[in-house]
């Protein structure tokens, strides 16, 4: 068979499972080939990708420095624009110091590829995101999978690895799935008890949970030893961080592969998101406002016989079970003006596919009448949750 009959016959198999997927290309913010459909996917938790004020402090450092930083931080990448914003993450952290990589994903890679060493044992929440899986597939260490935010389950686990060199317990801060939040405070009592050292990444949860949005940690109130992060959600821009204390973060930028050998975000994105920063810490009133939002969009689902998922986060998972009437659910929507993808295996376990909802803040309640109607429509239609 030539090279490309080869990759049809597994992209046929794809087909088959309900698995094969395509790119929608936007022309607008919202306008999705020609048509205005309301999208209801987006990770700009806080409208502030297309902030005027991150534009300006784009702009301004474009213009000073060019389009792309042209080499890694340790060569000839490094600007002034890089540090300050490593500095401001690391105020709004509340740690020692910060270090950026080109993005979130390449942030959890290279910190657990780095960290954990032979002997060790990582022990990782069943639903953590795909990059901790890919880092933890390079890391010397053991991986130790936990039940999803299974206390008892973690515990045991940690008991019974007590005679290994040292201890990680990873875990997304809220699931980007299901929209649960990691108990992180239980986790950090149970790392201190069974002496284990506790990583927690907050793509989801920086500028959405806690008081002044600076996270899981905020939220609960506890120092992890890292903390991962990731530009491209709230913050609204691109690129990743891990913060922890100035040692950690000194031996990231000797150890880490991913930071080492990339090349350095462009100072344009590193400026918008420094006013970014500066921004999410007030927003208290988009974060309560945001909250009813999801409030009043799970309520309704649920009183429709939905099964939606999470926690108070703006991740709003609608089960609806097999991967082919998930994908029908999505094109319905679709056709109706709602742009809400179907999450299928592997991002999800078998049988739990789903519709899932993000919710941003520049959601109106008309908005939210037009996605609740939807969704009645499609029940129907499909024949689900009668
Ligand atoms: C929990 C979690 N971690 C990491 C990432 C990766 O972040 P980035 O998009 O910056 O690579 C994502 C984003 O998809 C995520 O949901």
């Amino acid at each position: 068979m030539d090279f490309d009959g080869w990759l049809l016959k597994r992209l046929d198999a794809v087909k088959r499972d309900g698995l094969y997927r395509t790119l929608r290309t936007q022309e607008t913010a919202l306008k999705t080939k020609g048509q205005k459909r309301q999208t209801w996917a987006s990770n700009d938790y806080l409208g502030l990708s297309k902030d005027e004020r991150l534009i300006t402090a784009a702009q301004t450092a474009l213009s000073r420095f060019g389009a792309g930083s042209g080499g890694s931080r340790l060569t000839t990448g490094n600007t002034v624009w890089h540090e300050k914003l490593e500095q401001t993450i690391a105020d709004f952290k509340q740690t020692e110091a910060a270090l950026l990589f080109s993005s979130g994903y390449l942030a959890n890679i290279g910190v657990l590829a780095s960290l954990p060493q032979k002997g060790d044992v990582i022990l990782s929440d069943q639903l953590n995101h795909a990059s901790i899986v890919d880092g933890c597939r390079l890391s010397k260490a053991e991986t130790i999978v936990y039940r999803h935010i299974d206390m008892a389950d973690l515990e045991k686990k940690l008991a019974s690895v007590q005679a290994r060199n040292r201890r990680f317990i990873v875990t997304d801060g809220v699931f980007s799935m299901d929209g649960t939040i990691a108990p992180l405070d239980r986790i950090m009592a149970l790392a201190k008890q069974y002496q284990a050292f506790v990583i927690a990444d907050d793509a989801h949860a920086t500028g959405v949970l806690g008081e002044n949005g600076g996270g899981t940690s905020d939220y609960f109130g506890v120092c992890p030893d890292v903390v991962i992060g990731t530009l491209s959600k709230a913050v609204g821009t691109e690129g990743g961080f891990a913060a922890g204390s100035n040692i950690f973060i000194d031996f990231l930028l000797n150890q880490a592969r991913t930071f080492i050998f990339q090349t350095a975000l462009p100072p344009s994105i590193c400026a918008a998101s420094h006013t970014a920063f500066d921004i999410i810490s007030d927003m208290h009133d988009t974060r309560r406002e945001l909250q009813t939002s999801v409030k009043t969009i799970k309520t309704r689902l649920a009183d429709m016989g939905f099964t939606v998922r999470g926690g108070d986060t703006p991740i709003i998972p609608v089960i609806i079970g097999d991967a082919k009437t998930a994908v029908s659910a999505a094109a319905l929507l679709e056709k109706k003006g709602i742009c809400a993808p179907a999450i299928r295996p592997p991002a999800v376990p078998e049988g739990e596919s789903r519709i899932r909802l993000t919710v941003t803040a520049d959601r109106s309640l008309q908005d939210i009448d037009e996605l609740t109607e939807a969704f009645d429509s499609i029940r129907k239609e499909l024949n689900i949750n009668k």
